[in-house]
Formats: structure tokens, sequence, C-alpha cells
């Protein structure tokens, strides 16, 4: 309860002990049901930053949009699934707030805000809009919309005034984009503030630096990026069709894994492999205890075990990561209104915080909705 006290703003009495902590927020693309990729690349990490932050997690359905924009009828349902996979995983509503991005507007305000500012060649030269441009030819990604990801993503971050996101490589330039966008409104608009002028005149007053900023610059918080490969060998991805899925019940991982691609050098049960080439090697890197490391290392390199054998513990180790995850995911998929409210309470109390930035991003702007006599 400790924090609590700093949250609502009581700052004086705030000790050293008990400052205010700094606030995550991250977000994912609602993709549907995830995968072991998704899992180890953000949602563990996100998992783990719960107590240290004050954390705020965001299913990006707009965002969704961006590239799917035609096709409308599973954005609803997978993001729904998406929040079964952070609750399966430990994400926890009692600490962190977890809410869908279209259900709060606000975002799209900023968003348009924002927009008004961010010259287009600093859009045009993101280097995930240039590439997805080039290699993605089987929809039209010559939008508006498109073009503007990065803005949106700016405003779900400086909407919360974030001081950590923490995401994957691919995402940093990203917040190296929104640091920029929050720098270039800060330097427009800030360190006036137009209020209602308590002695009666409708002359703004100039409110000085106690809070000179808007918007706080975000630091990215780099993943880890374990290698996770897929059942092929390459990146595990869902283009790629080569997942393990965080809700594929123990015959379906078992399965998978005994198709999974070895060390090419192992061909015959009595040549000699190596786990640091092999697939399945990482993936007992990633989900293997010290122990079974061992026996795999010995075992693989005098080929005193066999792929299959060591498969099967590959699918041991993730079984025992995965099974209570799916025993949490079981009473959301059995009573799915239950995740919805908890996605609505997240996006009650994300409106109320993203909410009051933009009083202070319209009242930055001189456009506060309160009355001020004209010509002043
Ligand atoms: N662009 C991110 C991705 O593709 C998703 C995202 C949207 C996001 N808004 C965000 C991530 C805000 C972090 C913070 O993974
Ligand atoms: Fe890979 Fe295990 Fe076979 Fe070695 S024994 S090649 S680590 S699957």
């Amino acid at each position: 309860m400790g924090h609590r006290v700093s949250e609502s703003g009581a700052s004086w009495k705030m000790t050293a002990s008990s400052q205010k902590r700094k606030r995550v927020l991250s977000g994912m693309r609602p993709t549907g049901k995830l995968h072991l990729g998704n899992y180890v690349g953000a949602l563990q990490n996100w998992v783990g930053m719960q107590d240290q932050y004050e954390c705020y997690f965001c299913v990006v359905d707009w965002h969704a949009l961006t590239t799917d924009y035609a096709d409308t009828s599973k954005v609803k349902e997978n993001s729904l699934e998406v929040v079964f996979d952070w609750l399966a995983a430990g994400l926890d509503p009692e600490k962190s707030v977890i809410f869908m991005q279209s259900h709060v507007p606000a975002h799209a305000e900023l968003h348009l805000l924002l927009s008004m500012i961010t010259p287009l060649g600093w859009l045009e030269r993101v280097p995930t809009y240039k590439e997805q441009r080039e290699n993605i030819k089987d929809k039209d990604l010559g939008t508006y919309g498109f073009l503007g990801y990065p803005v949106l993503q700016a405003a779900d971050i400086l909407i919360y005034k974030a001081d950590v996101v923490p995401v994957g490589e691919d995402q940093v330039a990203h917040i190296e984009l929104t640091r920029e966008i929050a720098r270039r409104f800060n330097g427009f608009y800030a360190g006036i503030k137009h209020v209602a002028n308590p002695f009666g005149t409708g002359l703004p007053m100039i409110v000085p630096p106690s809070r000179p900023e808007v918007f706080p610059e975000p630091q990215s918080l780099l993943t880890p990026a374990a290698k996770l490969p897929g059942t092929d060998g390459r990146k595990m991805s869902k283009s790629y069709g080569n997942t393990i899925m965080m809700a594929d019940p123990e015959p379906v991982v078992r399965q998978k894994l005994k198709t999974m691609v070895t060390d090419p050098a192992r061909v015959r049960r009595s040549d000699p492999g190596n786990p640091d080439v092999c697939p399945v090697g990482d993936l007992h890197k990633i989900f293997s205890s010290k122990e079974t490391m061992v026996k795999v290392n010995e075992g693989c390199r005098s080929a005193g075990i066999g792929c299959i054998e060591c498969k099967g513990w590959a699918a041991d180790s993730l079984l025992r990561l995965l099974s209570p995850m799916q025993e949490r995911r079981r009473k959301f998929e059995e009573n799915p209104k239950l995740a919805w409210d908890i996605l609505e309470a997240g996006s009650e109390r994300a409106r109320k915080v993203s909410g009051e930035t933009m009083m202070d991003v319209r009242a930055s702007m001189g456009m506060s909705l309160e009355y001020e006599a004209p010509g002043k």
C-alpha cells in the first residue's frame, strides 16, 4: 500500500524510501494467441517489472489497423486472446494497468496533435517503415495511418508520461523518435501554462518551472534478446509457421519438438553433435535447468544420448513453464467476461490518467477548456 501515498500526489508525505516508482508503458499488437517468442521476447520481462515499476500494458488494436485495415473482423477476438495469455503469464491487474488502446480515445487526440508537429522526413526515415514498405507486397501500405504508426506509438507512451519503455531491438528507433517528438513539443509549448488567473482577470498566468516540460523523454529498456528458434531453426515467428504457442497442449508441444530440426551434423545416432549449433540446444539454454543442460551437453557431444531423448527433456522443460500458465488461462477461456472486465477496469484507469495529461497538453498549447476573455 505504501506507493499509493505517492500515487495520489501527496508528495509532502514522501520520504526517500517511498519515492514514486518510475512508470513503464509497453504495448503489444493483437496478433491472437501468443507464442514462446512473444513470451521470452517481451511478456516474461513485463511480468518481472510489475513490482518495481508502475506499469501500463496496452493492447494496441489501433496499431493493428495500420496494416490490417481491410479486414477488422478478428481484431477484438485477437485482442482478448492476447489478454488471456498476458494474464496466464502473470500480468496482474492488482499491480498493473492492463488496457485496450481503442478504449482510451485520448490516445487518438494526442496522436492528432503530435502529427501536427512531426516532420514527414522523420517518419520516412524510420527503418521499420522503409523495410515494411519494401517487403510487404500483399497489402497497400501507402496510407497516412501506416506512415503515422510511430506517432501513434509516441502518443501511447507520452500520454502516460512514461519513463521507461521495455521493447525489443526493432522498436528502439521508435522510442528515439518518441523522444524527438517530446522534445519538439516541449520546445514549442512547454514553460507557459495558460491557467485561469485566480485574481479574476482572464490573463493567462505563466506557471514557473516546477514542471516546465509537459512530456518527460522516455528511455527504452532493451529486452535481452534470447535467440528463440522456431521448429524449423529460424527465428520463431507467426509468419514462418514455426511457432510453439503458450497455449499449446502437452501432446502438441511434444509433437512439435519431435519434428524440430537439430544439429545437421548429427545424422546417425552414433554421430556426436553440438548443442551450440542446434535449435533444440537453444531451447534448453533458455528453458532447462543447469542439471539438464549438463546432461544435454555431455550426452550430445559424446553421442551418449539420442535426439529423441534430448527433445523429450526439452519438452519437459517447456511444459514445466507452460502448465501453470495454461491452468490460469483456462479460467479466462471458460469465462472470457472475466478478462474483458479486467481490460475494462484497466481502460477506465488509463482514461483517467491520460485525461489528466490531456488537460496539461491543452493548457500548454493555450487551448484549455476554460473560458478566457477574448483579445488578451
Ligand atoms: N510498435 C510496437 C510493436 O510493434 C507496439 C507498440 C505500440 C508499442 N505502442 C507501443 C510498444 C508503445 C511500446 C510502447 O511491437
Ligand atoms: Fe540437438 Fe539434443 Fe540432438 Fe544434440 S542431442 S543435436 S542438442 S537435439
